[in-house]
């Protein structure tokens, strides 16, 4: 499977990344659906549909057990690479395919409609991206999502700054600096049609409940125990400095889909 080293190395805890990672809001959740299934097949191309939705880098199943929740008679599949974390989906009972974005065992022009939830950035390349667009029918989408934590409030740019200074020499691929945007220019046929930037999900808690959550991205997630409780010890700081001990810190955030279509 081809998938980068950091996240093979920083997604392997299923059962923390499960516990300490937000869900997704209705809105947003509804909004895809919407987007989906106002799906036009082209005259032709019923025959050969496997799925109404794939979903990619299903993680957990934050995002797909609210999908799930919602679908009627969608046929629906989700897709990841770490076994631990197809593993901890399991226990929420959605049976996952393990498999990598690269190399999809679907037919060619089966997918209506193709949803990652914070992850693309991670198989922002030309291999997975052609993979999705063998896989997706004409007029199928591709829906991005991703929950945000809003850097225009400052104290969120300092804390996250101070974490992204973990991040080493080689960063791993990120959502925030939009170079997962450039594939597109080599697989002309998925087109850009729309972003929508939402209300985020309600984020609040205690210092340990934030510092949880941002310990659960791949790159603090890999550390070792001791560099864990150095950068933490760090990281707690930036949080008091700004909220003392309060155990109900409101991080703000919003929630943004980019919306992709498979033209002909
Ligand atoms: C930040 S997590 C998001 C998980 C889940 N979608 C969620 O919303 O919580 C990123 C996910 O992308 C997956 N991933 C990384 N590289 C991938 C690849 N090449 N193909 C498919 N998924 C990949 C990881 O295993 C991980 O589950």
């Amino acid at each position: 499977m081809d998938v980068h080293d950091i996240a093979k190395q920083g997604y392997q805890e299923g059962s923390f990344y499960d516990a300490n990672r937000p869900s997704y809001t209705d809105e947003a959740v509804d909004k895809i659906l919407e987007l989906i299934r106002k799906i036009e097949l082209p005259k032709g191309n019923a025959h050969s549909l496997q799925y109404d939705i794939v979903e990619l880098g299903a993680g957990t199943g934050k995002f797909t057990t609210k999908l799930i929740e919602k679908l009627q008679s969608e046929k629906f599949l989700a897709t990841e690479p770490s076994e631990d974390f197809v593993n901890t989906m399991k226990k929420h009972g959605i049976d996952a395919l393990q498999c990598a974005a690269n190399d999809l065992p679907l037919q060619d022009n089966s997918v209506k409609a193709i949803v990652g939830a914070e992850c693309f950035h991670w198989f922002a390349n030309v291999k997975s991206l052609t993979e999705i667009n063998r896989v997706l029918v004409p007029n199928g989408l591709l829906v991005l999502v991703w929950n945000r934590k809003d850097q225009d409030v400052p104290w969120v740019d300092e804390l996250l700054k101070s974490v992204e200074s973990y991040m080493g020499d080689n960063p791993p691929p990120q959502y925030f600096d939009m170079k997962w945007k450039d594939v597109f220019k080599h697989v002309k046929s998925i087109q850009h049609v729309q972003d929508y930037r939402l209300q985020g999900i309600k984020f609040e808690g205690s210092a340990d409940f934030l510092l949880d959550n941002l310990f659960s991205k791949s790159y603090m997630s890999k550390m070792s125990t001791e560099e864990k409780l150095k950068a933490r010890e760090k990281l707690l700081k930036v949080v008091q400095k700004h909220h003392g001990n309060s155990s109900n810190i409101d991080v703000p955030s919003y929630t943004i889909i980019h919306l992709y279509k498979k033209i002909n």
